[in-house]
């Protein structure tokens, strides 16, 4: 085969780590698949793993999620033809257990012209879901869903309050609590609040401007049943005064940082539950989630494109909290 390109990131640092390499695909394996890709899309975690996060190896090729076609296989990758649209999962192994990984951050990501992986790690597509919708949902649906339904069990009648409706995990979790039969509150800052989808929303506020507290008590007296957390510490209190009595807040994420307090009286008197939740199960993407996607029941609000040449301004472009839902790289 011909050698492939792939972005790489040799050492933490700023916008100016990432460097083009070529590589050689190597032998194809009796369960691999080599994939030739087209688009990946980024997440908060692709700034961590740029800025430095421990844990991580580098030399590492970012992004957790994409989407190609399959050029070549093993003898064993039978399901998967050549032709083949498919997305990659972007966690590798059970959720669950202590060596699950992610691609982009415990091995190569996606961001590759070839990307040689084991054939359980695609899933195949119809033609109902064009590749940018596909590559930009995998990892923060699933994230959400485990939040929303695995770990809250969100119900109809729930109030569920998410912050950063115009996140990657936000947009998510506000559709998928909707879908669950609750009522949505999400925030969004600044110019952004007035480019969200409103009829998504049944309320959205700004937490620059608005006493998120106050305006919560005002839509729900008693406060709301679930928190969806990732914002960490500038909003973490918030979070637990909007919480209901036997309310749960759960969290993937601290964005503004890792260290929060917590009242513990406030917490047991109420009979609260804070609870952890990272990725999801490989089930619920394939079998939950992608038809949902694929029917329209969930949609993927994308922010914008960029060329993959040009991923230190994707990167500049989510950090600076500018975006609104998935940016996308064009692979070529
Ligand atoms: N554990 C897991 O499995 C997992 C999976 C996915 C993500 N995460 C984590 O979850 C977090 C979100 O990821 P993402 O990809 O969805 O991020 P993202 O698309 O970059 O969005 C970040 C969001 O944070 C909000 N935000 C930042 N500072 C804020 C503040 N002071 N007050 C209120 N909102 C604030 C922004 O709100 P505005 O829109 O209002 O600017 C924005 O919507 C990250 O920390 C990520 O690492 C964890």
């Amino acid at each position: 085969m011909e050698k492939g390109q792939r972005v790489i990131i040799r050492k933490p640092g700023s916008f100016d780590v990432f460097d083009f390499e070529d590589f050689d695909i190597g032998e194809i394996r009796d369960d691999d698949v080599v994939v030739k890709m087209n688009y990946a899309a980024m997440n908060h975690l692709d700034l961590w793993v740029r800025r430095g996060l421990p844990g991580v190896t580098y030399p590492i090729v970012p992004c957790s999620e994409g989407v190609g076609v399959v050029v070549a296989r093993g003898k064993n990758a039978t399901f998967l033809k050549e032709g083949q649209r498919v997305l990659l999962s972007p966690g590798i192994g059970d959720y669950l257990s202590e060596s699950y990984g992610i691609h982009g951050e415990t091995c190569n990501g996606t961001l590759s012209t070839y990307l040689k992986q084991k054939s359980n790690l695609w899933i195949p597509l119809d033609d109902c879901i064009d590749d940018k919708v596909a590559a930009a949902f995998p990892l923060s649906f699933l994230t959400s869903w485990n939040m929303v339904v695995r770990r809250c069990n969100v119900k109809k009648g729930d109030i569920v309050f998410v912050w950063g409706a115009g996140s990657g995990v936000g947009h998510a979790a506000g559709q998928i609590a909707k879908l669950h039969g609750a009522k949505v509150v999400g925030t969004a800052r600044g110019s952004k609040i007035s480019k969200i989808d409103s009829g998504s929303w049944d309320l959205l506020l700004d937490p620059a401007k608005d006493d998120i507290v106050s305006a919560v008590r005002d839509f729900s007296p008693k406060g709301v049943d679930v928190v969806v957390e990732h914002t960490g510490a500038k909003t973490w209190k918030r979070s637990l005064s909007i919480l209901k009595r036997n309310g749960n807040l759960v969290t993937c994420g601290g964005t503004t940082g890792p260290i929060v307090k917590i009242n513990l009286p406030h917490l047991f008197i109420k009979n609260q539950t804070i609870m952890g939740s990272t990725m999801g199960s490989f089930k619920d993407l394939k079998n939950e989630i992608l038809p949902r996607v694929a029917n329209g029941d969930l949609k993927v609000l994308i922010d914008r494109g960029f060329n993959w040449k040009d991923i230190a301004q994707a990167h500049q472009h989510l950090e600076e909290s500018s975006a609104i839902g998935k940016v996308l790289l064009k692979i070529e």
